[in-house]
């Protein structure tokens, strides 16, 4: 058996020394080299200079050059008013392609008798969306911007796309949204909410909604807030009050699924610009004024991780 050295026991538990003896190797025999210019021959200069210029442009090519790219490139990326990035990121310049089906309930009453629902895809409803922000600002201290988002669909005709003015049936969603909500949030209103929907949708035969699906997803369904009984009259000043519900007249809202997004501002982001430090390009701090969402329960999923979206930065 052979024993280690006490040297290369010292390199097996320190590998980097290594690197150093290496190092320090290199360094040696250049300053030899150096020495001895004079008494060198032709061939060994030659040598010496081409090997020079090797690691001159390996250092160059692998290590300058790579990062002078690379900050060139972060700079680039920066969303600072002025740069191609910043342009894009205010207004995205096409249409995304955004397509919805829907599931049409084809055996409605029978549900309600404890039937399993028999659903049918309806679609795709096409779409282009146009994404852009508006009410920008900028707040160079901190790197950060200040933007509504803004999201416009226009309605397309693709090859394989329906036209909208297919009639389905769906769960009724403002009246089992309201159910649902009232239920988990306030269950002792649970009556009022009852008597309420029959005030305002005529006591309906079914939790059920037929329209079409233009109707359903933009236009509009019409809610009559014409009444005068107390519950529905309590329920309709809450509705006329949400900005999600078209006001159509005096007494009529209108509601619909994405009609409330279109062409509207939405509510306002703050995000990191990513000039100061690239990591942070596009990273949500606060939106509508909160630095974490109120959605769940733990202030983990609470926090925003993350973009809007509509940008990402290099790895
Ligand atoms: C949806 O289902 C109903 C039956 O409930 C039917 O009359 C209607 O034609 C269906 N709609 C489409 C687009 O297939
Ligand atoms: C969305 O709003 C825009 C601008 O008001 C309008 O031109 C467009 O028709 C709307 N889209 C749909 C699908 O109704």
């Amino acid at each position: 058996m052979k024993f280690l050295s006490p040297k290369d026991l010292l390199f097996y538990v320190f590998p980097q020394l290594r690197v150093a003896k290496f190092s320090f190797d290199f360094l040696k025999c250049s300053y030899h080299l150096y020495r001895n210019r004079k008494r060198m021959k032709f061939p060994i200069k030659l040598m010496v200079a081409s090997s020079v210029s090797f690691l001159f442009i390996l250092i160059i090519g692998f290590v300058v050059f790579p990062k002078v790219i690379k900050g060139k490139i972060k700079a680039m990326t920066a969303v600072v008013p002025g740069n191609d990035m910043r342009q894009m990121f205010t207004k995205v310049p096409f249409g995304l392609d955004f397509k919805i089906y829907l599931f049409n309930v084809t055996n409605p009453m029978d549900v309600q008798k404890g039937a399993i629902p028999n659903l049918v895809e309806v679609g795709p409803f096409c779409y282009s969306e146009w994404k852009e922000k508006v009410e920008i600002s900028d707040n160079e201290k901190d790197d950060t911007m200040s933007y509504k988002s803004k999201d416009t669909f226009l309605a397309e005709h693709w090859e394989g796309c329906v036209s909208g003015e297919e009639v389905v049936t769906i769960l009724h969603p403002l009246i089992v949204g309201m159910i649902n909500t009232v239920s988990r949030t306030k269950p002792a209103m649970l009556s009022l909410v009852n008597k309420a929907v029959n005030a305002i949708y005529r006591n309906p035969t079914s939790i059920y909604l037929t329209a079409t699906a233009r109707e359903i997803l933009f236009d509009g369904i019409v809610i009559d807030c014409d009444v005068k009984e107390f519950a529905g009259k309590a329920v309709c000043s809450q509705l006329q009050q949400s900005p999600d519900l078209k006001h159509i007249s005096d007494t009529e809202l209108g509601f619909s699924l994405v009609g409330p997004k279109n062409a509207t501002a939405g509510k306002v982001f703050k995000v990191y610009r990513g000039k100061r430090n690239s990591r942070n390009l596009g990273l949500i701090i606060e939106f509508d004024g909160k630095k974490q969402m109120e959605t769940w329960t733990t202030k983990d999923c609470n926090r925003f991780r993350g973009t809007d979206g509509t940008i990402f930065r290099l790895s």
